[in-house]
């Protein structure tokens, strides 16, 4: 069985204080019943896994250089995140496709760094508005998933995170219907690639605007294996709300 996984993404959000948000989760969930992973801005990681070291909660890194070191004035590699503490690291966001045009070759370059450097990838996908409304969503996912993820892909460091661009911090989501068609989806299509025994173990998560009023209905989707949160992650009261409804 898969275990769910609550995952916060902090985006660029986060001064040396914010680590009391990580202490203040870790004593609300000594013993969580999901995997919790909080990915802070590049600046508090090695603060975040110092802050939780020991305890069940997971750091990330939301981005990567392809290459292990080198002349990247700006970049920071998988190795380094690594070494700061990280076990994962969120790839492809759509924030990064289209603030710094990354491509699905480049995510899955990507992926392969990642998974190489022995962390988990998770690997995020989703449409525009304006392709939902031209009844482009499943043909988009199908090409991100393609283009992004590696044919020799690791299943054990491979998280999926489907967020719709349009749901991000806008308050809206897709019905729950819509939303299990994308899961599904995504699952069928893993399954066709790699095969079921691989498919079967790759967490999907939603992403978009959940919130702990929404979270246990989102959750009782079919093939919704958790939450890739972004507002919400950032307050302990928030996040522990969705952490529950898991
Ligand atoms: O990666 C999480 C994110 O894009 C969702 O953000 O603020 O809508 O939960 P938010």
């Amino acid at each position: 069985m898969r275990r769910k996984l609550a995952a916060g993404n902090w985006k660029m959000n986060g001064l040396a204080a914010q680590i009391e948000v990580l202490n203040d989760l870790t004593s609300r969930h000594p013993t969580p019943a999901v995997d919790v992973m909080i990915c802070p801005p590049a600046t508090l990681v090695g603060a975040a896994a110092a802050a939780t070291a020991g305890k069940p909660l997971m750091i990330g890194g939301q981005d990567c250089h392809t290459a292990g070191s080198g002349a990247h004035t700006g970049d920071i590699s998988a190795a380094m995140l690594a070494d700061a503490g990280a076990g994962a690291v969120i790839l492809g966001h759509s924030e990064r496709r289209e603030d710094h045009g990354e491509d699905d070759a480049l995510v899955a370059a990507k992926t392969t760094t990642v998974q190489g450097a022995g962390l988990i990838a998770v690997v995020c996908v989703g449409e525009t508005l304006a392709q939902r409304e031209g009844g482009e969503t499943l043909d988009v996912i199908k090409a991100q998933l393609t283009g992004s993820i590696p044919a020799d892909a690791a299943a054990d460091t491979l998280v999926v995170a489907y967020e719709p661009v349009w749901a991000i911090g806008t308050g809206k989501i897709p019905t729950l219907t819509e939303i299990a068609e994308v899961h599904d989806f995504i699952r069928a299509e893993l399954t066709g690639r790699f095969g079921a025994d691989f498919a079967d173990k790759i967490r999907l998560l939603y992403g978009g605007s959940v919130k702990p009023t929404n979270a246990e209905e989102i959750f009782a989707v079919s093939n919704v294996d958790g939450a890739l949160v972004g507002g919400a992650s950032l307050k302990a009261e928030d996040f522990s709300g969705i952490i529950t409804a898991l």
